[in-house]
């Protein structure tokens, strides 16, 4: 019987490839998704293997899109009665290490299921390519997206904080310029990792208008505008509702303030912590805290940039009642 990495290795020779010379990683085409060959055995090994559960949570994004918060939010909600406030394990772990990523955490650790004293767990893969399990078992599913153009300036800035890049660019002004201009053109043709991201959304949301009972379909826009509106829709939506008392007693607001911006990013450990992807894939926790505002594009991008970008999402959502930035209703 073949072993499951060399059947993997002969799968990565039969799919499209293509070099993101950028981050110098070769990344491949599996199911219309791009992905580093790491992450796809990942998302292999999920759709092999994982169950999920009908009571699971899964929160479902493409990076960059404001992962870290709502799992800090998710997390906050379903463990509230656990811990004590000054105890909130939130306060010394990154939102990563308590809420896993099945294809990065069930790769290292198959059993991570039963680490955990809740049942939200997170994926940044396409709705095309959960497992069945996924589909069938009942769970519900939270996903999240951003207005694009702020979606490519966070996830230039992340992955440009990679070691790799980091060493390539060198901090020269010329090379960041180009590197950002050749990534923009990566994003726009969906060729980076986990792309294209229009797809991933359209996935999600025409899925989530089929079966409207399995999915919160949230935007990040929104949760900046009124976050503790959206904590109390979270909580209806993972049947943890606030009671009268705690609302009385101001737990929304509390679970905002502790997952805010300021609150996570000035903590110790995602000041000074690393986050352990796999063996060549260390990040600093404070990767994932940046400046967390609506529109930073304007201050990257050229008039003719944001042109393309809004060209290919209206080209993209033409007759779908839905664009990015906009309130869903309630
Ligand atoms: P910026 O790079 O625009 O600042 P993800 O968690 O999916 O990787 O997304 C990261 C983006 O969410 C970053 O955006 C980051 O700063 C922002 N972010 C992280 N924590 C946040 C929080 N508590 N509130 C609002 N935004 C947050």
């Amino acid at each position: 019987m073949q072993s499951s990495s060399k059947m993997f290795t002969e799968l990565l020779s039969t799919l499209p490839k293509h070099n993101h010379n950028i981050f110098s990683v070769d990344l491949y085409q599996y199911q219309g998704f791009w992905y580093d060959s790491k992450i796809l055995e990942g998302v292999i090994q999920v759709q092999q293997q994982f169950q999920a559960l009908s009571t699971d949570i899964i929160i479902a994004g493409w990076p960059k899109t404001g992962n870290t918060w709502l799992k800090a939010l998710c997390f906050a909600i379903a463990t509230r009665k656990q811990y004590h406030q000054t105890k909130n394990p939130l306060l010394t772990n990154l939102p990563h290490n308590l809420v896993p990523v099945l294809e990065i955490d069930f790769l290292n650790n198959p059993k991570i299921r039963e680490t955990l004293h809740h049942s939200v767990l997170s994926t940044h893969m396409p709705y095309t390519s959960l497992p069945k399990s996924i589909t069938s078992s009942g769970c519900k599913i939270i996903y999240i997206c951003r207005d694009p153009k702020d979606t490519f300036v966070s996830f230039y800035h992340f992955f440009r904080r990679l070691h790799v890049l980091s060493t390539r660019v060198g901090g020269s002004k010329t090379d960041l310029d180009s590197s950002f201009h050749d990534e923009f053109d990566m994003f726009s043709e969906g060729k980076t990792t986990n792309g294209p991201y229009w797809d991933h959304v359209l996935g999600y949301y025409k899925a989530s208008l089929d079966r409207p009972d399995m999915f919160l379909f949230m935007k990040y826009e929104e949760l900046v505008e009124d976050p503790v509106f959206y904590v109390k829709k979270l909580a209806r939506y993972m049947d943890k509702p606030f009671s009268l008392e705690e609302e009385l007693e101001g737990i929304p607001e509390k679970i905002v303030k502790t997952c805010s911006f300021q609150s996570l990013s000035g903590l110790e450990v995602n000041k000074t912590g690393k986050y352990y992807v796999h063996e060549s894939y260390m990040l600093d926790n404070n990767t994932f805290f940046r400046k967390g505002n609506i529109g930073d594009w304007k201050n990257h991008m050229t008039p003719e940039m944001a042109k393309r970008i809004d060209g290919i999402t209206s080209e993209r959502l033409r007759g779908f009642d839905f664009s990015f930035g906009q309130p869903i209703a309630p």
